[in-house]
């Protein structure tokens, strides 16, 4: 083994990179249930990659077949049926487990200086995730694929000037149809993944560049012993690819849970409608996006003018993107940071979460004024930032790393 690692050494920097990144790779030692998410992202990212392959073994990309290539898989394929509710449950959790990811950014600053690009890049993954998710929703051509992508693609009409051309060139076709399916299938099952892959490469390249931040959002670099490693740290690995593995088998036996048991979660992961073939004669009575997409669904039905509504949406996902610069505030964690800041993003918590629920049902007055209260304020949390975070009043920051 040692001769077979020394030749691949002297060819391939396998020992550099297992140590840059595992083993001499220190990540600071009070992480908590917070940082599971990643990893578990990782996990979550792999296992869409694999059951995708088979589904695809299977599938049938054209509007005559994709709709019974699927009850195919769940009928007569071995073991298609749970390959299908693993991709389906696991694009939820995806989501789950992404936007938890990303809320732990918020709490602990890991947005700021020297993070930046690291949130960026991630900006660029949730994009790409969302789009994923958009494109793969098509292909079992049940009646919410093809309605919810009717309505989606027809948003881009609205944009002056070139709208109806753009909308024509995206579906291939006057409407959804055979062509869009095709194209929507080359773009979930190669385009998207292929790039994702090496946006999550990215992604960890440039946290290790920087190195991880924690709970505390202090530097552990600041404070090293003699030789050179940080006091703050444990390498990665063996401590938290076994604290790791511990969060992936509870997240396991959760996914199994809801596989075997709940596959369409009450409609939430498989909306029942979509268990009708698509028919382009029959609108169905309610058209809601899956509950990942329906916070921004919740905007673009509260302004009152479409492309508006679609630049109110489209600005809630950019303003996301420039976060680093809106916080001024030096400290990063929440735990030192002011009641203002924690009741900031607590409200902002309550509005996105509040839209969720609201872009699931259908709308009605008293729901649009409550979605453009929520909407106003979700902007109102970016925009208000620079203002008070400035001078923000925050609690001394500890010297070294904390635990509870
Ligand atoms: C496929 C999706 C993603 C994967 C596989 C992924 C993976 C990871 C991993 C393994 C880590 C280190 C462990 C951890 O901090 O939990 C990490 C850190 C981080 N990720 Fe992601 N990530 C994804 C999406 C995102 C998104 C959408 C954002 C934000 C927009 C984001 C922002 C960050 C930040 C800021 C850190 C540094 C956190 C810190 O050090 O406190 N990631 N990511």
């Amino acid at each position: 083994m040692v001769k077979l690692l020394n030749w691949i050494n002297a060819r391939f920097p396998l020992t550099k990179l297992w140590n840059e990144h595992l083993a001499e790779y220190y990540a600071p030692k009070n992480f908590n249930i917070w940082y599971y998410f990643g990893s578990l992202a990782l996990f979550v990212l792999v296992s869409q990659i694999v059951t995708g392959i088979w589904l695809t073994m299977n599938y049938v990309p054209t509007e005559e077949e994709a709709f019974s290539s699927v009850e195919h898989i769940m009928r007569n394929v071995e073991w298609g049926w749970f390959i299908r509710y693993w991709h389906v449950v696991g694009a939820s959790l995806f989501f789950v487990v992404v936007y938890l990811h990303m809320f732990r950014s918020l709490l602990y600053g890991s947005y700021k200086t020297p993070r930046e690009l690291v949130w960026l890049i991630g900006m660029g993954i949730y994009v790409l995730l969302m789009a994923e998710a958009f494109f793969g929703y098509l292909l079992p051509w049940g009646q919410m694929s093809y309605w919810g992508a009717q309505v989606i693609t027809s948003l881009l009409g609205a944009i002056p000037g070139i709208g109806e051309d753009l909308v024509l060139w995206i579906r291939g076709d006057y409407n959804v149809s055979g062509v869009t399916l095709n194209r929507f299938f080359s773009l979930h099952v190669i385009a998207i993944p292929l790039v994702l892959l090496g946006a999550v490469v990215l992604h960890i390249m440039a946290l290790h560049s920087v190195g991880s931040n924690n709970p505390d959002g202090i530097e552990i670099k600041k404070h090293l012993d003699h030789s050179g490693k940080p006091l703050d740290g444990l390498p990665f690995h063996p401590y938290y690819t076994v604290k790791d593995w511990f969060g992936l088998m509870v997240f396991l036996t959760l996914f199994s849970l809801i596989v075997f048991f709940f596959p369409d979660f009450w409609g939430y992961f498989l909306e029942h409608v979509n268990f009708d073939p698509a028919n382009h004669l029959v609108t169905p009575e309610h058209i809601a996006p899956v509950w990942y997409f329906t916070p921004f669904y919740a905007m673009l039905r509260a302004v009152p003018d479409k492309f508006l509504g679609v630049l109110v949406m489209a600005g809630a996902i950019a303003i996301l993107f420039i976060l680093p610069w809106l916080d001024k505030c030096l400290v990063r964690s929440v735990r030192y940071r002011s009641p203002t800041f924690k009741w900031a993003l607590f409200a902002f918590a309550v509005s996105f979460i509040g839209l969720g629920v609201l872009g699931g049902l259908p709308a009605d007055p008293n729901r649009t004024l409550l979605a453009r209260i929520f909407t106003v304020n979700y902007f109102f949390f970016f925009l208000s930032m620079p203002f008070y975070t400035r001078k923000e009043k925050t609690k001394p920051i500890p010297e070294r790393v904390t635990f509870k």
